[in-house]
């Protein structure tokens, strides 16, 4: 029988999809789960059969454990992972890589200097449907790309953000902001996937329907590197929580996508409509769980897929499919979102080490950072920042 890879997870909320999934994988071994909070470890080991730590360092001094899946709160990832790496374990983090390019350009310094494997997890970049929309685009079928459009109206109850493990959440200083980072992220990086850099942003956000620090309602405004425009609109406020939408316009034609399914592939290069009806029938709606209303019902494939990509990396010594490097841009662009809701400037991606930079003047037209005219709302410019970043702007 061939050699298993032994892979441990850490952090037991999405965490325990990641268990899951390594369980699905031919190849893969749960060797060991790791959680600060006893009420998750215990169960979990129970659960899935397996060495439980307490603590990160114990994890890391387990010989079996090859492959460290991270799924800690986001504001942790770079600083854990490092530790991971320096240990000779290969990775992989959950969604965001961490909440700033900074550190995650850190944390790919370290993966580099240990020379490990380390994959980001932005699952959606697995599904044929998606990739079968990137081809179109790469090929030119939908014409000069004009359009690039992402809407996720999801919703969240208050309970969400309280608790012990709700806490961080909407935080700045570990969720690195709200509905565009935490739940949005996945959209952005799909929206740059199929349609190529973000070279510039503007945004506005702000709190409406919740008590958190960071935001629950973002909108920005893309600029992408090809010449395209786009918008993008995120919140954790609809009632009860609708699906995300995609549209790409080209000179060409139109897809639409709603959620994981198809809506409409309208290509002037299929005038009867011959491949939509295939596609259509292939992908059509309600193909997939959403995670509109609850984040844990989201299906657990991608996550295994990212776990056999990561036992081919190994075995292969390659690159995984999903790199580090890449899951990147998406945290630049919502970075750049939040830095032009704050100064209400269009905000320049690809600076030094990728960080945003806001334009000297504002752009027009300037988008207006006002929020919301409810009197709770607060406005984009005032939310508040983590000191240590307004520090770097002064
Ligand atoms: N890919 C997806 O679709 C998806 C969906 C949901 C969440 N996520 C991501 O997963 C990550 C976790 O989110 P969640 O909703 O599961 O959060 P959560 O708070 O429910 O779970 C995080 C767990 O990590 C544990 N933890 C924190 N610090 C630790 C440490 N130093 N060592 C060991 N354990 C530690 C906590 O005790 C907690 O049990 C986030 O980065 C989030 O963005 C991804």
């Amino acid at each position: 029988m061939p050699k298993q890879i032994g892979f441990a997870v850490v952090g037991l909320g999405m965490g325990r999809h990641h268990c899951k999934a390594i369980q699905a994988a031919p190849g893969a071994r749960l060797v060991a789960i790791c959680d600060l909070d006893e009420e998750r470890l215990r169960p979990s080991a129970a659960e899935y059969g397996c060495r439980a730590y307490a603590t990160l360092g114990e994890l890391l001094a387990d010989a079996e454990v090859e492959v460290v899946n991270i799924a800690t709160p986001s504001g942790t990832h770079a600083a854990l992972g490092s530790r991971c790496a320096a240990a000779g374990k290969h990775l992989i983090v959950e969604k965001p890589a961490d909440i700033t390019p900074r550190r995650i350009d850190e944390l790919l310094a370290a993966v580099r200097r240990h020379g490990v494997k380390a994959a980001g997890i932005f699952q959606s970049r697995l599904d044929p449907l998606n990739i079968r929309i990137r081809q179109a685009i790469q090929q030119g079928r939908l014409g000069v790309l004009i359009g690039v459009h992402g809407h996720l109206p999801w919703y969240r109850a208050q309970s969400y953000y309280e608790g012990r493990h709700g806490c961080w959440k909407g935080t700045w200083a570990m969720d690195g902001g709200g509905s565009l980072m935490n739940q949005g992220v996945h959209t952005v990086d799909l929206l740059q996937w199929l349609a190529g850099p973000v070279a510039s942003a503007m945004g506005a956000f702000g709190v409406f329907g919740h008590r958190i620090e960071a935001e629950d309602q973002s909108a920005g405004l893309l600029r992408f590197a090809n010449g395209a425009l786009g918008t993008l609109y995120t919140t954790t406020c609809c009632y009860p929580g609708f699906n995300q939408r995609l549209t790409l316009y080209g000179t060409k034609g139109t897809i639409i996508k709603e959620e994981g399914s198809l809506h409409s592939w309208k290509l002037q290069d299929d005038p009867e409509c011959r491949e939509e009806q295939e596609l259509l029938a292939l992908y059509g709606a309600g193909r997939k769980a959403s995670g509109a209303a609850d984040p844990m019902a989201v299906s657990f494939d991608g996550h295994t897929q990212i776990v056999l990509d990561m036992i081919g990396a190994i075995a292969e010594d390659r690159e995984p499919l999903i790199t580090l490097k890449s899951a990147k841009h998406a945290v630049e662009i919502i970075n750049a979102i939040y830095l032009s809701g704050r100064t209400g400037r269009e905000v320049k991606l690809g600076g030094p080490a990728g960080r945003p930079k806001a334009k000297a003047k504002p752009a027009a037209p300037k988008i207006a950072a006002k929020t919301s005219p409810r009197k709770k709302a607060r406005p984009a410019t005032k939310a508040k920042e983590p000191a240590a970043r307004k520090a770097k702007r002064r």
